[in-house]
């Protein structure tokens, strides 16, 4: 495993089970939209590869977009203050729509966009997130999916990063020391 110099990176989530996870979870999406068409949002950056492989799993008529946001604030805390940085390229108007992130971790990022994709008047809006940390919940947000709760920990890999690095990584490591 590639590791940066000083950095130690602990598996937490093995490819395996993470693959067993995702599969599991289309299985429900599809279950609960069956005969539907389902609109699926990604937030950029880090839900693009957990996205893809949820996608390839669900056996529906679905369409693809993406958002990214950034919040204020240096390092890895959330300042509370997101912005939207890129916006969707079509309506949502009347469609089923599943908001995809990687992580719900204070839900500041999850609450903001979902007040936003809501006023835009989709038919349905759901939440799946791939990880969930409940301990660090600031503002209740409430994820339909998700895949894994997991300890107060900082976490990259499968998508995930720290100053954009290790997103590559197949699974999800523990990265530490911790992010200032
Ligand atoms: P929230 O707004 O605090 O829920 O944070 C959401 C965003 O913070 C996520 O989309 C991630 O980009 C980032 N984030 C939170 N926890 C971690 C982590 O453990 N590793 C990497 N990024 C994280
Ligand atoms: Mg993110």
């Amino acid at each position: 495993m590639p590791k940066r110099s000083k950095q130690n990176l602990k598996i937490l989530l093995r490819h395996s089970a993470i693959q067993r996870r995702v599969k599991a979870m289309a299985a429900q999406i599809t279950r609960d939209f069956r005969g539907e068409h389902l609109h699926l949002i990604g937030v950029l950056k880090g839900a693009s590869i957990f996205l893809s492989d949820l996608v390839r799993q669900i056996r529906l008529d679905v369409s693809l977009d993406f958002m990214a946001v950034s919040s204020y604030g240096k390092g890895h805390q959330s300042s509370g203050q997101v912005r939207l940085t890129k916006d969707l390229d079509t309506s949502i108007e009347g469609l089923n729509v599943i908001l995809v992130e990687d992580i719900l971790d204070t839900g500041l990022t999850l609450s903001y966009l979902f007040r936003v994709l809501q006023q835009r008047k989709p038919r349905t809006l759901r939440i799946a997130a791939l990880l969930d940390k409940p301990e660090r919940r600031i503002k209740q947000v409430k994820a339909d999916y998700i895949g894994f709760q997991i300890p107060n920990e900082f976490v990259v890999g499968y998508g995930l990063d720290y100053a954009e690095h290790y997103r590559n990584l197949k699974d999800v490591c523990i990265l530490s020391p911790p992010p200032e």
